[in-house]
């Protein structure tokens, strides 16, 4: 088995440099997908350094959106996925007509999309974060502004406590982060008291108020990196974990719990979809690749581009109100 993985990398490794492909990887992905990536990172770190890579194609290993994002903001290029059904449950939460309607009952509220979303929904956004931005962003917001936030209602609802800022949420949800358990948490703390709880913010209210750390995978990678504990609770997908061993070979990670204690549902399905078989084959035949109608692509980006303006410190316009 390790032999052919051995030979699988070789492949692959050989096939990026012919086909003049960077692979950009999420630190959901499994341990061997992350170490085969040329970069490494959270959803915010793939989409800027998308715009970067010398390369003139970029396979990504992730989910779905996360290759629309690359190629809305970098057309020129072709962008590959490895498995065009990973897709995500907040965008799956978000249909366009709905979330449209949702828009025109608000005119003259701006739209903050997180970029769990598709091409359709960002097309009718203001400006999109993500967890790791999504603080400078709103508070770059005139105060006197309604705001609609989706689609992940538990970031959203996380995001208003801390920054003091109403907001009208949508009711999506992260089929995996939602199913960590407060009580059982509560409980696995008592057994830990020397441990530092971590956590994402798709997680619910109940499970973040036990957190210390609050953030996207790269803020609490970068907890574990520095916090001199010797201990963690993590309450985030199992992927991550790959990286934190690499980081803090000398620290014990515990996974949250999930309800049910027999189930792997910490899991997320959909970036567990890649795999290096599907990596090799989509380098060799160039397929799937992410394909965007080009009136979407440009409308699509521009809430995209917001976002890379406001987190390199530029001054934005924000609309009046939404015309569609
Ligand atoms: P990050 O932006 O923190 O990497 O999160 C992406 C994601 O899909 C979390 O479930
Ligand atoms: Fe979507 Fe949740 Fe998977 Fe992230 S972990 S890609 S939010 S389903």
């Amino acid at each position: 088995m390790a032999a052919d993985n051995q030979k699988l990398i070789e492949e692959i490794q050989k096939l990026k440099k012919e086909k003049d492909v960077a692979i950009l990887a999420h630190y959901y992905e499994e341990g061997a997908i992350q170490d085969i990536a040329d970069y490494v990172g959270d959803s915010f770190y793939l989409a800027k350094i998308g715009q970067q890579v010398p390369q003139k194609n970029i396979l990504l290993a992730g989910v779905v959106f996360m290759a629309e994002s690359v190629k809305i903001l970098n057309p020129e290029k072709t962008v590959l996925v490895p498995d065009l059904n990973a897709g995500c449950s907040l965008v799956e939460s978000s249909p366009y007509a709905d979330y449209l309607a949702w828009r025109r009952e608000h005119p003259s509220a701006l739209a903050v999309t997180y970029i769990n979303s598709s091409a359709e929904v960002k097309s009718i956004s203001d400006v999109i974060i993500t967890s790791s931005n999504a603080a400078q962003i709103l508070e770059s917001i005139p105060k006197d502004r309604e705001i609609l936030f989706g689609p992940d209602q538990h970031l959203g609802k996380w995001l208003s406590k801390k920054l003091g800022r109403p907001m009208h949420f949508w009711r999506g949800a992260c089929e995996v982060h939602v199913l960590f358990n407060a009580e059982r948490l509560a409980k696995l703390i008592q057994q830990h008291p020397d441990a530092v709880v971590i956590a994402h913010p798709e997680c619910d209210d109940a499970v973040l108020k036990y957190a210390s750390v609050i953030g996207s995978t790269s803020k609490l990678l970068e907890e574990v990196k520095t916090n001199p504990a010797k201990k963690f609770i993590v309450a985030t997908e199992t992927g991550i974990f790959h990286q934190m061993h690499k980081l803090r070979p000398d620290v014990e990670l515990i996974q949250a719990p999930v309800v049910d204690e027999n189930c792997m549902c910490n899991d997320c399905p959909y970036m567990k979809m890649n795999s290096l078989e599907k990596i090799k084959m989509s380098l060799l035949t160039f397929k799937p690749a992410i394909t965007l109608d080009e009136t979407l692509r440009q409308k699509a980006k521009v809430s995209l581009e917001r976002m890379m303006k406001i987190t390199s410190g530029e001054k934005v316009e924000w609309p009046e109100r939404f015309v569609q």
